[in-house]
């Protein structure tokens, strides 16, 4: 059997290959020439390390120096031991120009063009060589505007599968591209273009998605949404589309049919100019709902201008919620530097136009490590408070229960993996507010009950199975010691406990940045 693998470059650049489910993707990358840095070629120097963003694959030899088993948990792979079992998307550690290879290079016909309003034009082309071209939902390409050398970049707004090739576009006065649309377009006319390009693009799913348009940043989430209905995918999404004017406002006719064929499709919208017609006027966080955020269990996929990534960061913050995974591709429709504009332009203008460069970037942000080990470091600070105040004081009434809770505790492990992590949440919470409660001490209490350890276990672990082997007796060492009175061990075993649950949220949370 033959998979697809995704080579994401770290210029931005992706190829694909082709792999037979018996050869190693090294192999298959070298055949396609395509030189992924190798050294040894037998898993034992580590050199090829390339992280999997979704995918399974059967990783072959290795020893422990080139991949140790906590980098594989993380999804880090070896390609030149590892074999596809799926399709597969690898992150590889260096350029395309180091692997000597580049983006494709394309020829195409325009075969529509939709002036939807006096601000967007969108345009369908065509190109021989279809089954060449192959890019993840979200990808980019760089077209070059017709008569000039100078390239802009575009997403497309159909899915990887569709025949057609569309895109939307913002069209801005002066722009080179926007005019030639605007101005000159015809059916039939050749574009060029390379790619595919980026690392805004929909990831394996495994849980609820939120959408976030910002003007033409809809035309990657259109190109989403086509992936998703041809997976069937079976989460909820929900996509918030906003834009500046009504005139700005395009294809909610397409929006409107996905939420008939694609199951648990809904969307919203909003125009941020008050003397809109549209129902909702202001900007997309103003349509943002408990359910659609989650509680942070949800991967929410932005594009759109640079104000709004960070109007939708602060919003986020401001409500407490971290996304499982944030993904962002923030781009304007200002000046483009580097195009022919800047070569033709006498120097003063392009210093100018350098200086209205649009700010672009893609990134990712995931569950933050650190705030996890904050809030754990917190509960050891004041669980070793408590233990100061309780140690030696505890009635046999109050140890008998400790040691029930505990107990409990460890009804929902076995060894190194969870039975049930939502059950485990909970006994735990229970188990470690106890000592508070046995303080008498209110105000310790209530700074226990403002750490937030409860939610964000609840948020991560919902779906991890990996449990450092250690919390299954921790519990009940905690409680021995307290039985005895023994200070120096309850401090020790406080300290180590809140290690191995750093350890196990710090898996969790890696696996769902993988994911
Ligand atoms: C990864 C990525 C994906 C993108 N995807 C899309 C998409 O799907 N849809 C979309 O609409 N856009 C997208 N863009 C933006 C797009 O690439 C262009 O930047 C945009 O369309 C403007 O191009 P243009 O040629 O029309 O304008 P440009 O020629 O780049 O000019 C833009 C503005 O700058 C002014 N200007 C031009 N020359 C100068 C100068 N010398 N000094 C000062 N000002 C000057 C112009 O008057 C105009 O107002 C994307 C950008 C990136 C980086
Ligand atoms: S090249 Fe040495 S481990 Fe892959």
């Amino acid at each position: 059997m033959t998979f697809q693998v995704a080579l994401s470059f770290e210029d931005g650049i992706t190829r694909f290959i082709k792999c037979d489910g018996d050869e190693t993707v090294a192999d298959a990358s070298y055949r396609a020439r395509i030189n992924i840095p190798l050294d040894c070629r037998d898993g034992a120097c580590g050199t090829c390390k390339s992280l999997c963003e979704s995918g399974t694959y059967d990783g072959g030899d290795y020893i422990e120096e080139a991949l140790t088993d906590e980098e594989a948990e993380q999804g880090y792979c070896l390609p030149c031991q590892m074999m596809p079992e799926s399709d597969l998307v690898l992150q590889i550690p260096t350029t395309s120009d180091v692997a000597k290879t580049a983006a494709g290079t394309f020829s195409s016909t325009i075969t529509e063009i939709r002036k939807f309003s006096d601000t967007t034009i969108g345009f369908t082309i065509d190109i021989a060589n279809r089954d060449d071209l192959v890019f993840l939902p979200g990808q980019y390409v760089n077209i070059t505007v017709p008569g000039t050398e100078a390239t802009r970049s575009y997403s497309f707004s159909t899915g990887p599968t569709s025949k057609e090739l569309s895109f939307l576009v913002k069209i801005t006065d002066g722009g080179l591209m926007s005019e030639y649309l605007r101005d000159r377009a015809q059916v039939g006319d050749t574009l060029e273009f390379t790619g595919p390009m980026g690392s805004f693009f929909l990831r394996e799913q495994k849980r609820r998605a939120l959408l976030l348009a910002g003007g033409t940043g809809l035309a990657p989430l259109l190109s989403i949404l086509d992936k998703m209905r041809t997976d069937a995918a079976d989460h909820p999404v929900h996509l918030v589309y906003g834009v500046s004017s009504d005139a700005d406002l395009v294809e909610l006719d397409k929006l409107e049919e996905y939420t008939k064929s694609l199951p648990q499709f809904t969307f919203d919208y909003c125009v941020s100019d008050p003397a809109s017609s549209a129902p909702n006027k202001g900007y997309v966080t103003g349509l943002f709902e408990p359910t659609h955020l989650n509680d942070g269990d949800v991967d929410v996929y932005l594009c759109g201008p640079p104000p709004m990534v960070e109007a939708v960061r602060d919003h986020l913050k401001s409500e407490g919620v971290t996304p499982a995974n944030f993904y962002f591709e923030k781009f304007n429709n200002a000046a483009t530097p580097g195009g022919s504009a800047a070569a033709a332009a006498p120097e003063a203008e392009v210093v100018e136009m350098v200086e209205a460069a649009p700010e672009y970037e893609i990134g990712e942000e995931h569950q933050p490590l650190s705030q996890s080990d904050a809030q754990f470091d917190a509960r050891m600070a004041l669980e070793l408070g408590a233990m100061e105040l309780t140690i030696g004081r505890m009635t046999q009434e109050q140890l008998s229960e400790y040691r029930i809770l505990a107990e409990a505790s460890c009804k929902s492990i076995e060894n190194d993996h969870f039975t049930d992590a939502g059950a485990f949440t909970d006994t735990n919470a229970s188990f470690h507010e106890f000592l508070f409660r046995c303080t008498t001490n209110d105000v310790l209490l209530e700074a226990y009950n403002r750490l937030e350890v409860t939610q964000l276990m609840t948020k991560v672990l919902r779906t991890a199975d990996w449990v450092d082997e250690h919390i299954q007796h921790d519990h009940l060492d905690i409680v021995a010691a307290f039985e005895k009175g023994d200070r120096a061990a309850a401090h020790e075993l406080i300290v180590s406990h809140s290690a191995h649950a750093k350890a196990t949220m710090c898996r969790a949370i890696e696996r769902s940045t993988v994911a």
